[in-house]
């Protein structure tokens, strides 16, 4: 087969990618040997050390009152290096009333990461949920004022704190039009987003702004409309550094087209992020779920692996015990990697050793 000179590795490259092989082969097979035996973060084995040493991240989401759990942080701790506040940054917690600021329960969560040698994924500034009734009955100019004293305010308090924040989430419907019930669409129109991103960038310029959402994983009318957005922004000059991807999936439906569709995100020249990843399983969960399950997670840890400017994956909650899905799909369950015991489960074993075999994350300068 010929390929043109310009496109065979340098020999550089080609002498670090057979180390790198080198290194992943060992590494899946010190990590296949220890994990079976539950000895999970045994031997700097952890998602996190396998995830750095790959040039990505692997996260987790968890609230405060998650903190005085010693099994919950005993994991935490250990297996991972990036932390999103499950509710702590939510407008409803943060300006409860006009003007009425409270950062304490973010702080608590951003004090415990930096303890921890962890960096924080800001969650979420601008959102329909979770949002307190009187931004909700604001006239247009007011609520402008409002959104963007809010964004100033709490990107400016954790400035210099947060690796990226989630500036607006789930702004559109299933079908890919903007979300019928959203207050900041009704009364400002589409341009709420970059103006929401501007003064986010105003705020903290070194934080990387995000546009978060879910059911865009795959390609489909919502994806679509998510992509023309992004495309747009960039076109305008719109201060716009990535796409996440909630990734709140069933097991056996990850799309197929994950890959495809984080590939044209990056073609924007956007960094794209896994950040709310869980698996829920129809409950009880058999063995045959489990296995299932394993792969799925395996699988999206190996797409971003593939993608060079997917920059790491965040599970949502630490554990089964702590996992919102139960209380929010009824009759759903055991999506995270860790059992009722906080012990690692067929998904973790199967994430480490997709870390583990795959080769160096090359970032897109390299
Ligand atoms: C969830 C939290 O985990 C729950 O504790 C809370 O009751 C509801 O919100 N998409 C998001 C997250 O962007 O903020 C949601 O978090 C899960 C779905």
């Amino acid at each position: 087969m010929q390929f043109p000179t310009s496109r065979l590795p340098r020999p550089g490259r080609a002498r670090r990618a057979a180390r790198s092989l080198a290194v992943a082969a060992a590494t899946a097979l010190a990590v296949t040997a220890l994990l079976p035996t539950g000895q999970a973060g045994a031997a700097g084995t952890s998602l996190r050390s396998l995830a750095q040493a790959r040039g990505i991240y692997f996260g987790a989401s968890l609230a405060q009152s998650d903190l005085n759990n010693p099994s919950l942080t005993a994991v935490a701790g250990r297996e991972f290096g990036m932390l999103t506040p499950a509710n702590e940054m939510k407008w409803d917690t943060t300006e409860p009333g006009p003007g009425s600021f409270n950062f304490a329960p973010g702080d608590r969560i951003a004090s415990y990461a930096k303890a921890n040698g962890m960096r924080l994924r800001g969650h979420t500034l601008v959102w329909h949920n979770q949002l307190p009734s009187w931004v909700r009955g604001l006239p247009a100019d007011q609520l402008r004022a409002a959104m963007r004293r809010h964004i100033t305010a709490e990107a400016g308090h954790y400035k210099g704190q947060v690796y990226a924040w989630d500036v607006v989430n789930e702004a559109f419907n299933e079908d890919g039009s903007f979300r019928t019930d959203d207050p900041f669409h009704n009364a400002l129109g589409d341009g709420y987003v970059a103006d929401a991103l501007r003064t986010a960038r105003a705020a903290d310029p070194n934080a990387k702004l995000y546009l978060n959402d879910y059911n865009i994983e795959g390609l489909n009318a919502k994806s679509d409309a998510m992509y023309r957005l992004v495309k747009s922004l960039k076109s305008q000059g719109v201060p716009i550094d990535g796409v996440g991807f909630q990734a709140h999936f069933v097991v056996g439906q990850v799309p197929a087209s994950l890959k495809a569709n984080l590939q044209r995100f990056t073609a924007l020249g956007v960094d794209v992020a896994v950040t709310e990843l869980d698996d829920r399983i129809q409950l009880p969960a058999n063995s045959a779920a489990l296995a299932r399950q394993a792969d799925d997670y395996a699988g999206v840890v190996r797409t971003c692996l593939a993608v060079p400017r997917c920059v790491g994956i965040t599970q949502w909650d630490v554990g089964d015990p702590d996992s919102w899905i139960p209380g929010t799909f009824p009759g759903y369950g055991a999506a995270t990697m860790f059992d009722n015991g906080y012990r690692p489960k067929p998904a973790y074993t199967a994430s480490a050793a997709a870390l583990a075999a795959g080769a160096h994350h090359l970032a897109p300068t390299d």
